[in-house]
C-alpha cells in the first residue's frame, strides 16, 4: 500500500564540516554503514521497495553506493574478504533507487516537493536519514504503516523532548484518539518554536507518511522567515482541512545531524555489536 520512500538528502551538512565538504552527510558512517543505508534498510523492512532520493550537487557518491561496483566485486570475488560486500549487495537486490536533484536549498517542504516526479499520486513514506532509529521489533516506518492502514491519512512520528530542545523541531499540539497512549489527532503544529511559544514538547522526528495531496498544498505554502518552505506548515494545512495523526513511536532515536547525537549513536551501536 505504501510502496515508495522519499529520502531528502540534498542538505549541506554544515554542522559536520570539514567532514561533509566532499562527502554527503548522509554517507557519514555509524560504525561501517552510512546513515542513508540504515534508512533504506528500515524502509525495506517495512515492505517498501522503491527508494526515491532527493540529492543535490556533490552527492554522486550516494548513487554509486547503491549500485554495483564491478571492479571491487571482481577484486574481492573468491577471497576471504568477499563477505564484506554481502550486506550492501543484499540492499541493492531488494530495492530500486531513483534520483532527482534539488537545485536550490529552500527547505524540507521544497525538497519533498522536488521528489514529486519520483512519487506520483500515491501515499508515500519519508525518512530523514540523520534521525537514526533503533527499535526492538518493528522499525518506526513499519509501525507507522500499521497505523496508516487504519486511518489512511498523513502521519508524523513524534517523541517528547526537553523544553530546552523544542526550538530544534517541528512541535505538535494534539489530542489522544480514543484515550490512546501513542496515537494522537494533530490540532496544531509549529516549526521550531521558542520554548516560550511552544504548544507542547512533542517533537516531530524524521519519519513521515504523507498522502499525495501534500504536493498541491506545498506548492501554495509561502516560505517562512528564513525563506524555507516547511513541511510542518503544509501538514498544518492538511490537519486543518482533514486529519493528520501524530504517533509516539516505540524505539530509540539519535539525532545524527548533530555531532553530540552522532557520537551517542556510534557508542550505542558499538555496544550493541559488542565492539566496545
Ligand atoms: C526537520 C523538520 C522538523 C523536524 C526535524 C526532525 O528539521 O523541519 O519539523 O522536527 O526535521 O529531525 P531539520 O532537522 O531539517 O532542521
Amino acid at each position: 500500500m505504501i510502496s515508495k520512500c522519499l529520502f531528502p538528502a540534498a542538505g549541506y551538512g554544515t554542522r559536520f564540516l570539514p567532514a561533509t565538504k566532499a562527502v554527503p552527510k548522509e554517507m557519514l558512517p555509524i560504525l561501517t554503514k552510512p546513515l542513508l543505508q540504515y534508512g533504506v534498510e528500515e524502509a525495506i523492512s517495512a515492505g517498501i521497495k522503491n527508494m526515491a532520493i532527493v540529492t543535490g550537487r556533490g552527492k554522486r557518491s550516494i548513487e554509486d553506493h547503491f549500485d554495483n561496483s564491478f571492479e571491487l566485486e571482481s577484486q574481492l570475488s573468491g577471497t576471504s574478504k568477499e563477505h564484506y560486500l554481502y550486506e550492501i549487495k543484499d540492499v541493492i537486490e531488494k530495492a530500486t533507487f531513483t534520483y532527482v536533484r534539488q537545485q536550490e536549498m529552500l527547505g524540507l517542504g521544497h525538497a519533498i516537493l522536488t521528489g514529486e516526479p519520483l512519487i506520483g499520486n500515491e501515499p508515500f513514506a519519508v525518512i530523514l536519514a540523520d534521525d537514526l532509529c533503533d527499535c526492538d521489533n518493528a522499525g518506526v516506518l513499519q509501525q507507522m504503516i500499521e497505523i496508516y492502514k487504519k486511518y489512511e491519512c498523513s502521519i508524523v512520528a513524534i517523541e517528547e523532548v526537553p523544553n530546552s530542545e523544542v526550538h530544534k523541531y517541528g512541535i505538535v499540539e494534539c489530542k489522544a484518539i480514543n484515550n490512546s497512549e501513542d496515537i494522537f489527532h494533530v490540532t496544531n503544529m509549529i516549526e521550531k518554536p521558542s520554548p516560550k511559544n511552544s504548544p507542547s514538547n512533542m517533537a516531530i522526528i524524521g519519519r513521515y507518511i504523507l498522502t499525495p495531496d501534500i504536493f498541491n498544498i506545498l506548492r501554495k505554502i509561502s516560505p517562512d522567515h528564513s525563506s524555507e518552505i516547511q513541511i510542518t506548515d503544509a501538514l498544518l494545512a492538511q490537519a486543518k482541512s482533514g486529519n493528520v495523526i501524530a504517533y509516539k513511536f516505540k524505539g530509540k532515536r539519535f539525532d545524527c545531524g548533530d555531532v553530540n547525537g552522532y557520537v551517542k549513536a556510534t557508542n550505542f551501536f558499538a555496544r550493541k555489536e559488542g565492539i566496545i
